[in-house]
């Protein structure tokens, strides 16, 4: 695996490549690999024969309060995981090469609506970070396809927007979220909880599934939000939103919506934690 960290010699690797008809699929990730991501790197194998992978912890998506210098960077065991899933070339871009004058001088890709409410109203700006690195690393790249994990499910409708709205000639795919044998959602923020708070936050899922149980039989989204807003407290959680939503427009859920995401976000301690459940509400 090729590991390179300037955008001319990803250019200068990716561009013989592109001539010569290969197909490139694209990873992009903030590093800290586990089992999801190499999911992302597999899927990414069946879409194209040259897969590149991205580690950048990005500091335009992080707010001024939160975790961006303790956001763990372990490039080392990263490599080797990812030479281990095939992935043919690594790009390590540092933060001058992505933001030569700084992240606050730089041009904005900022996506209206999709952004703003949930991790969007939680995160201020953070979803015009996410858009901004992930415009940038699909112009330096120019991927067939971009692979990126559904745990992320807003952040994912955001930039199939951005995609869409810009013309971007890129096909996107979405991964399932992988998960613990308990249920957790994997994440690299997982590492910042104690057994205890893992134990604990695996409420989040719990209350997900019996949520989508609820609507199925009947419940409405105010009532199952409610309770599982009560019972995530009452696990030891601080829950941030639960919300029960239209699956691509991301409005709160009507009578009528079939398609349905339920969006979960919740601090356990001092970690923010994001989980999410797709379901399509069948009619007795
Ligand atoms: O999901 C992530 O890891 C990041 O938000 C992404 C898409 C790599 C952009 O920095």
């Amino acid at each position: 695996m090729r590991v390179i960290d300037d955008s001319r010699s990803l250019r200068e690797t990716l561009n013989p490549l592109r001539h010569r008809g290969q197909r490139i699929a694209l990873v992009p990730t903030m590093g800290n690999l586990h089992e999801g991501h190499l999911a992302l790197v597999a899927e990414a194998h069946k879409h194209a024969s040259f897969v590149v992978c991205s580690i950048f912890v990005n500091p335009m998506q992080f707010g001024p309060s939160e975790d961006l210098d303790a956001y763990p960077r372990t490039l080392e065991q990263d490599i080797a995981r990812l030479e281990a899933a095939g992935c043919h070339a690594l790009f390590t871009p540092g933060v001058a090469e992505m933001y030569p004058l700084g992240h606050q001088q730089h041009t904005v890709v900022s996506v209206p609506a999709l952004s703003e409410g949930y991790c969007g109203a939680s995160r201020p700006g953070h979803f015009d970070g996410v858009a901004t690195v992930v415009c940038k690393l699909f112009n330096l790249v120019q991927p067939d396809t971009a692979v990126f994990g559904l745990k992320d499910y807003q952040q994912f409708l955001v930039i199939q927007r951005m995609t869409a709205d810009l013309c971007l000639p890129i096909a996107l795919v979405g991964v399932p979220t992988r998960r613990e044998a308990s249920g957790l959602a994997m994440s690299s923020r997982n590492g910042y909880l104690t057994a205890e708070e893992k134990e604990r936050a695996t409420a989040l899922i719990h209350n997900l599934r019996t949520a989508a149980d609820s609507l199925q039989a009947g419940a409405t989204p105010a009532e199952v939000e409610a309770r599982a807003t009560q019972q995530l407290e009452e696990a030891g959680l601080r829950p941030d939103y639960f919300k029960v939503c239209h699956a691509q427009t991301l409005a709160p859920a009507t009578a009528q919506d079939e398609n349905l995401v339920i969006l979960a976000a919740a601090w356990m301690g001092r970690t923010r934690l994001i989980d999410n459940l797709v379901l399509q509400r069948t009619r007795s």
